[in-house]
């Protein structure tokens, strides 16, 4: 049986209340606008180790918090009275995780095991959480849809599909409702937020600060693997698209669990990426071909056809020019405000 949860159609749940984890962070501050869109009450928990607090928007209440703390998560949960988690928070670099496995396994995963034990004991029984097409590793299909087999290829994939295995058992256990978002590469940006990591290992970003002179060149991981311009391919997904799949996602919470990939269906290789900014910005962008990284499959590209299916889920930015110009944008508009202060 569910604990906290309203029968209903889907669309009944606006103005439920939403604990965010990690929703300080990139793609956590486009979920939360997406939230307050449509009505949510939204709580944001983040340790800023990586998020930035002008992303949280005023208003929302903001709790500086660890994952790791179960009396501040329990006080959270009780406190604000949070009908469902979104679970963002975790660190997210491939590299690092093959360099240092253990940062990974308390960061991603004794975190969000506190996380599902608070849950559990408050009472709280909704969750969406972050997962990574990293699960999927290797893959022996072009497009990958969720039937492939999970076999990550770093800790950092390993630490995500454990959380999910565990949430399987809470559901069976303990009637865990949670919808795992499985998301490939997320870029673009939003009016208001953007990527902004320190240090920034993300593909597009890195680019754009290139073609605006922040950083000399773009290094490019391997031009040695089997794709047709040696270069690594991906699918890349707008991050707006993105945080309306955890709305749909959240209302799935309502009656029932699942899993879903979510990526925009098409590949494209970091030469082809670098191409269009160079479209997109008319700039020079210079490149630096380096040593692949540990950990990093030649090709991942989604089949997102079960969300769209099943959930209704839409794309409304698709296309790499689209996703560039938003980031391109952004990062000017921040760099105008930043010289400004
Ligand atoms: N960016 C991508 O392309 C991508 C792809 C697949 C999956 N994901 C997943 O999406 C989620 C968000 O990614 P992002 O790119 O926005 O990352 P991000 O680093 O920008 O955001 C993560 C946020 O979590 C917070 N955080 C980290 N550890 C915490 C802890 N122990 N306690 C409290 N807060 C903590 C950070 O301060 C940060 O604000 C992550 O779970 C990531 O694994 C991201």
């Amino acid at each position: 049986m569910l604990l906290n949860s309203e029968p209903g159609a889907v669309g009944l749940t606006r103005g439920l209340r939403i604990l965010v984890t990690g929703g300080a962070g990139y793609i956590g501050s486009v979920v939360v606008e997406e939230l307050l869109a449509c009505g949510y009450d939204v709580f944001v928990y983040d340790n800023l180790s990586q998020g930035h607090r002008e992303s949280v928007p005023s208003g929302v209440e903001f709790i500086q918090a660890e994952l790791l703390d179960r009396q501040a998560l329990e006080g959270a949960l009780t406190n604000h009275r949070i009908n469902a988690v979104i679970h963002m928070a975790a660190n997210a670099l491939v590299g690092e995780s093959c360099r240092n496995p253990a940062k990974y396994y308390t960061n991603n995963l004794v975190t969000s095991l506190n996380l599902l034990e608070a849950m559990r004991t408050t009472g709280v029984s909704r969750l969406v959480l972050s997962s990574t097409c990293a699960v999927y590793g290797e893959s022996q299909k072009p497009i990958i849809d969720e039937s492939e087999p999970t076999r990550p290829a770093n800790p950092y994939g390993e630490t995500k599909l454990a959380f999910e295995r565990a949430c399987h058992w809470y559901q069976e256990a303990y009637g865990l409702a949670y919808v795992s978002l499985r998301y490939f590469n997320a870029a673009g940006a939003t009016e208001r937020c953007g990527e902004h990591h320190d240090p920034e290992t993300h593909l597009i970003p890195n680019i754009l600060q290139a073609a605006a002179r922040q950083r000399s060149h773009v290094e490019i991981f391997g031009n040695d693997y089997p794709t047709p311009d040696g270069t690594c391919v991906r699918d890349y997904i707008h991050v707006s698209d993105l945080a309306q799949a955890h709305v749909l996602a959240l209302d799935r919470t309502q009656h029932s669990s699942g899993i879903y990939n979510l990526g925009c269906g098409g590949g494209f290789s970091v030469l082809e990426v670098v191409e269009a900014a160079r479209k997109v910005t008319g700039l020079e962008i210079p490149v630096r071909i380096g040593p692949r990284r540990p950990g990093d499959p030649a090709v991942l590209v989604a089949s997102s056809e079960k969300i769209k299916r099943e959930l209704g889920w839409t794309p409304r930015k698709a296309g790499l020019p689209a996703i560039i110009s938003s980031a391109w944008e952004w990062l000017q508009r921040r760099t105008v405000s930043a010289r400004a202060k």
